[in-house]
């Protein structure tokens, strides 16, 4: 999931033949998830019409400071709009837009509001070759830059005079990332890399049989996915599970046995700041797998099993200053249980659910835990959506590992 999810954004088209390119960009801001208002300047629609992105933006594009609408005019209030967005971007921004934003002057709906926007600005500079390269151009680009703006600069190749050089509108695709890298710079885990596991582990009887459990997944995949959204690297380690997650910052490595997840977790924990161990890992595997299927007989069959190696207690014992996370499912005698299994498995952190409490448990969307941290301190939540909870227990890491 993009970091642009949930934004609100304005976009104003300047005049430049690059507006043609904005159909793509307000595409890709919506498949991210963002809302958007376009604002275009009267002469660019001659490049790109209003139909095109009103559709594409799911949103009455708007250009004057009032639309007419029968007999009524409608203000299209630059404040308003300003207020709304959380960034704005104007792409293309001309030559003479940018003067214009440079020296205060407003005399379309784009530059009020660009001149009433409290919210960050980027602009994407398009002209011709020696437009970008005259004095007064670079000028007004390095005002703007002083003003707080944020420039995404032109890039080289043809230009629509046939000229070759600077100018360029950056790609929408480019235009895209650099956003979504500048947004991810003040998320609270950037630059931190978080291992989870997740979902159930499967011990081999023979070719076609296994030892399960109901794990789903979901709770390690919604860890993952709001470690990622707060700007986390993200290595998820995942048992079997139907659960999908395609975000950037996620490597998803998948595992069948709790021997396999014990040597993908050992290998990528010596460059981890953060664990959660969330998988239900089998604590027991059959001792001789039969690399045959095995065969119905008469009598009863009796397995062999032997311990698997506890992942998150050999972790604790190797820990270097990572913050680690353990789960733990009880059904009775659930505090002193949890907190056992902290000391025990020298975690900082423990996520305790109880089978007792209802919507809570395997194959559920909600979830109800107590965390129970190092210094024995107890918070508890009530039953909310796994989702929720995640935000629950990264908000405690984040004020840990920062205290
Ligand atoms: N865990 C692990 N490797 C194992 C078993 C458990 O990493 N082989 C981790 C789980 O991911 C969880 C925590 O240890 O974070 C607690 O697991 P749990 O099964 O509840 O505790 P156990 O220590 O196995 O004790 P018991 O089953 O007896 O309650």
């Amino acid at each position: 999931m993009s970091v642009l999810k949930g934004k609100k954004i304005v976009l104003g088209i300047s005049a430049g033949i690059a507006a043609y390119k904005t159909a793509h960009l307000v595409r890709y801001f919506i498949k991210a998830g963002a809302e958007i208002r376009v604002i275009m300047t009267p002469a660019s629609k001659d490049f790109v019409t209003p139909l095109t992105l009103s559709t594409l933006s799911k949103y009455p594009v708007a250009s004057n400071f009032y639309s007419k609408n029968d007999d009524s005019a409608v203000w299209n209030s630059h404040v308003d709009y300003g207020l709304w967005a959380d960034f704005m971007i104007i792409a293309p921004a001309t030559a003479n837009t940018m003067a214009k934003m440079a020296h205060g002057i407003c005399d379309n709906l784009l530059l009020a509001t660009y001149l009433s926007a409290k919210c960050p600005v980027y602009f994407a500079p398009t002209m011709d070759l020696d437009m970008y390269l005259h004095p007064s151009t670079l000028k007004n680009m390095a005002t703007l830059s002083a003003y707080g703006n944020i420039c995404i600069a032109a890039t080289s190749g043809e230009l629509a005079s046939g000229l070759v050089g600077e100018g360029r509108m950056a790609e929408p695709e480019s235009i895209v990332s650099f956003i979504e890298k500048e947004l991810s710079k003040d998320l609270p885990l950037k630059g931190k890399k978080v291992m989870i596991t997740a979902g159930p582990t499967y011990e081999s009887i023979d070719p076609v049989r296994f030892i399960g459990n109901h794990s789903s997944g979901k709770m390690g995949f919604e860890l993952a996915k709001e470690a990622a959204n707060l700007g986390a690297e993200v290595l998820l380690i995942a048992g079997p599970s139907n659960e999908v997650l395609s975000h950037s910052l996620v490597e998803r490595v998948d595992v069948v046995s709790a021997q396999d997840m014990y040597d993908v977790a050992h290998a990528g924990y010596q460059s981890c700041d953060i664990v959660i161990c969330a998988a239900a890992v089998a604590d027991y595997r059959p001792k001789n797998v039969a690399t045959l299927k095995l065969k119905k007989s008469s009598g009863e069959l009796a397995l062999e099993l032997i311990k698997t190696k506890d992942i998150l207690a050999s972790l604790g014992a190797q820990k270097q200053g990572q913050f680690l996370v353990g789960f733990a499912l009880e059904t009775d005698n659930e505090i002193n249980n949890a907190l056992g299994k902290l000391k025990k498995k020298n975690l900082d952190l423990i996520v305790l659910n109880s089978l007792q409490d209802k919507g809570a448990g395997f194959k559920k969307s909600t979830n109800k835990v107590t965390l129970i941290d190092k210094s024995e301190k107890i918070s508890e939540f009530s039953l909310k959506s796994k989702a929720a909870v995640a935000v629950d227990i990264f908000n405690e890491i984040i004020s840990k590992i920062n205290a």
